[in-house]
């Protein structure tokens, strides 16, 4: 169910000088992950990630969208290092992590970025008080100080979350899906980190509770510039929440850009569909079924276009040169064969690959088999 939020309230002019500084906090460059799928002795694999590209600046908060199955999730969890990425670098301030620290992520690293799930309850040992997840959090990354600083920081964590101190006693179980999520998000504020990955942080929140939690994100983006990759299936909270949006299609990014200029003017038939299914009092029948699942059918009949899940068809067969969309400001690209970029725009082609011819004949067969498993 969508969050019910339409406008997005701006920075306060004395936090915003903290957000967006040009520089990446983090970037993903040609992110690959295949998973061993099929029995012991299989060597089949399933490509869960196909490339992807992504930055965040220092201060930005960037939403990843997509249906489930997507790729979203995979790509946080590489990111956060839990996961093994086949192939592809993860950049933070240039440096390429993957090579520096190969084999698993350094406490280094960990104390940089951070990641916060969708189910706080799970991620929070039912056996400890909250004192003991931040006390450990502190601790581990040598941010607990003397007791005295200890104390004081701990009531500060809480605070910032909107919580009391006095909770610090309680156990998970005594409080409320909304407060054990801010829980969950102090305890990834306490190792002071510069990225955080937000998986479905709100998803599992009652509705009313979900707008303070992303509240809480912009505060923190506002008020400490923290950077956020916020994953979501709720369109209307990415437009609420994030300055840009991605949108993920089976393992690979296929539009970025602005969110309210992708929101409004969608080019990939992928978004259009998502866009589609958002209740928005803006657009006047904006959330109209009939309209939608024309939608639906017409994107799936589409003869060039990997959407339909043919893995003959030409997206699933050559790489699709990405086309800048609109105003050069809005930094808003797509990816689709589908799209015609305006005749006076012919320079708007991103890529350096020319497009391929309409009968080209498929020339990665991994690729599209991984296409097809996946
Ligand atoms: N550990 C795993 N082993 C095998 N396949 C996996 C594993 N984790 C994810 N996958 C596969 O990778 C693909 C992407 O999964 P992922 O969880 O990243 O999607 P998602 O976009 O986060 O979906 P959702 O919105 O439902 O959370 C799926 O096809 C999934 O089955
Ligand atoms: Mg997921």
């Amino acid at each position: 169910m969508s969050t019910p939020v339409s406008a997005r309230p701006a920075p306060a002019a004395k936090e915003q000088d903290l957000t967006q500084t040009g520089a990446p906090a983090l970037e993903v460059k040609g992110l690959v992950k295949d998973f061993h799928s099929g029995g012991l002795f299989s060597r089949a694999s399933v490509r869960a990630l196909g490339g992807v590209d992504l930055a965040i600046r220092k201060g930005e908060i960037v939403a990843l969208v997509g249906e489930s199955g997507s790729g979203k999730s995979t790509l946080a969890r590489c990111i956060a290092r839990l996961e093994k990425p086949t192939a592809g670098q993860i950049l933070i301030d240039g440096t390429d992590v993957l090579k520096r620290d190969r084999f698993q992520a350094s406490r280094e690293y960990r104390s940089r970025l951070q990641m916060v799930f969708q189910d706080p309850f799970g991620s929070l040992n039912p056996v400890h008080r909250i004192e003991h997840f931040l006390t450990r959090s502190l601790t581990l990354h040598g941010k607990a100080g003397t007791p005295d600083q200890l104390r004081r920081r701990l009531d500060e964590l809480m605070t910032t979350v909107g919580l009391t101190p006095d909770m610090l006693n309680s156990y998970p179980h005594e409080l409320s899906g909304g407060q054990r999520q801010r829980v969950a998000i102090a305890r990834a504020l306490a190792v002071e980190p510069e990225v955080i990955l937000a998986d479905e942080p709100t998803s599992m929140l009652d509705v009313s509770v979900r707008i303070g939690i992303l509240n809480l994100m912009r505060q923190l983006r506002d008020k400490q510039g923290i950077s956020m990759l916020y994953i979501t299936h709720d369109l209307a909270s990415a437009r609420y929440l994030a300055d840009r949006i991605a949108v993920m299609f089976a393992g690979e990014l296929v539009e970025e850009g602005e969110s309210l200029d992708l929101l409004a003017n969608p080019a990939h038939p992928y978004t259009r569909l998502l866009v589609s299914a958002v209740p928005d009092p803006a657009r006047t029948g904006s959330y109209d079924p009939h309209e939608r699942a024309a939608l639906r059918a017409a994107v799936m009949e589409s003869a060039s276009c990997a959407f339909d899940g043919d893995a003959e068809q030409r997206c699933s067969a050559t790489e699709p040169v990405r086309h800048r969309v609109g105003d050069p400001a809005n930094e808003h690209w797509v990816r689709c064969h589908l799209y015609r970029p305006p005749a006076t725009a012919a320079s708007h082609a991103l890529s350096a690959e020319p497009l391929e011819s309409p009968d080209a004949s498929p020339t990665d067969d991994s690729r599209t088999e991984n296409k097809a498993s996946a």
